[in-house]
């Protein structure tokens, strides 16, 4: 068997980013402020400069961000919320947590995102935002959601967990609308080595609600102005996505020419469908993904030949136990559809076009041989 290819090559960016990180990991424990210290705040600068958002709120990961915004936004028992079911549960998990109603809009059946034309007749009187999800790195429609959320007065959360560094027309994924919660796990574009997260915003009064939010909701020392959790991220993880930040320019520009590669490299392979990318955004590839309907079989021929592939995301939220109340289980085909057929491929920035080659080869041969299989003779 041929080397096998990592699905995400953290090896070989550390290897790159071995000295600036060591640097930075020794001057946190130099200074030794672990919680909150100077990185944390060097941080927010960095990234709130990046993506054109007056604030940035770093907290302990991407779930925390969610939760951290929604409570900024006083989300209560019985509101609703507005979002898509073809994403990581969290997405749904935060608003369950707080006593919310999700309330599940379909996807885009080529992009796999919100479809927000579908958004308007889910909007009740007791609708309290609207949650869209940037998924695989592609940011949702937002100017199309902005304005239904401007017509009903309701804020926009951008759940971009996997678009950070993603553009729309022009504008940086993050600072797209109220608030922006993305999350450096570590196989995010920009990830950290444990757990981690931001949240960004232009609006000053929800900045300090999630500053206040995050330290059990003190707005001073000791005075606990309201309820809030523990969820500062660490400053050793601050450090690291600091240390990481200096070559993030360079692979965002990696993943976007890899993913036009793997585009081309795919247009004439049978079988296999690529993700649609709208012409005013780009897309990170925190995932590239494709649509497969003999998937087993192919990711098991692929996975024999050392190359590993994932499924984001194998069922809608409302397929999974935990969620199954919340509406039938035909409230959104296309998403139940899409998670039967989507399987996603190697991607990082350090992919090479050799591997790259390998990928789509061993992809066409398993495809030919698995329709072959599975249709009727
Ligand atoms: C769309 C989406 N939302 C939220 C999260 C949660 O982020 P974290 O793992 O940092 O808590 C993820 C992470 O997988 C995600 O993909």
């Amino acid at each position: 068997m041929n080397e096998p290819i990592p699905f995400i090559d953290l090896k070989r960016q550390y290897a790159a980013l071995r000295g600036p990180i060591a640097e930075r990991i020794q001057r946190v424990l130099d200074h030794g402020q672990y919680i909150m210290g100077p990185e944390v705040k060097e941080l927010e600068g960095v990234l709130s400069a990046y993506t054109g958002a007056a604030h940035c709120i770093t907290v302990a990961s991407g779930t925390e961000a969610l939760l951290i915004s929604l409570m900024a936004l006083d989300l209560k028992p019985g509101d609703e919320v507005v979002t898509t079911p073809f994403t990581f549960a969290a997405t749904a998990e935060m608003i369950v947590l707080l006593g919310a109603k999700p309330v599940f809009v379909d996807i885009e059946p080529d992009t796999c995102n919100i479809d927000a034309a579908l958004i308007e007749a889910k909007i009740t009187p007791r609708t309290r935002a609207i949650m869209p999800v940037s998924l695989y790195g592609q940011v949702a429609d937002m100017d199309a959601i902005n304005a239904i959320a401007e017509r009903y007065g309701l804020p926009v959360i951008e759940d971009a967990a996997q678009s950070f560094g993603a553009t729309y027309k022009g504008r940086k994924s993050c600072n797209l609308s109220t608030l922006g919660c993305t999350s450096f796990f570590p196989s995010k574009p920009l990830g950290c080595y444990g757990d981690g997260g931001a949240i960004f915003t232009n609006d000053a009064a929800l900045a300090q609600a999630c500053r206040e939010i995050r330290v059990h909701g003190q707005s001073a020392r000791y005075s606990h102005t309201r309820v809030g959790v523990g969820g500062r991220m660490d400053t050793l993880q601050c450090a690291i996505v600091l240390a990481k930040f200096e070559r993030f320019e360079w692979e965002v520009e990696q993943r976007r020419a890899l993913g036009a590669r793997y585009h081309a490299l795919l247009a004439d392979v049978h079988g296999v469908r690529r993700l649609a990318v709208r012409d005013d955004r780009d897309c990170v590839w925190a995932q590239y993904t494709v649509f497969v309907e003999v998937r087993a079989r192919v990711q098991a021929a692929l996975t024999a030949q050392g190359i590993p592939t994932a499924v984001h995301y194998p069922k809608p939220v409302h397929h999974q136990p935990a969620y199954a109340a919340l509406c039938s289980p035909d409230c959104c085909p296309q998403s139940v559809v899409a998670g039967q057929i989507v399987m996603s491929l190697p991607m990082s920035a350090d992919l090479t076009h050799d591997q790259q080659h390998r990928v789509i080869e061993a992809l066409r041969t398993a495809v030919a041989e698995a329709s072959l299989i599975s249709s009727p003779t």
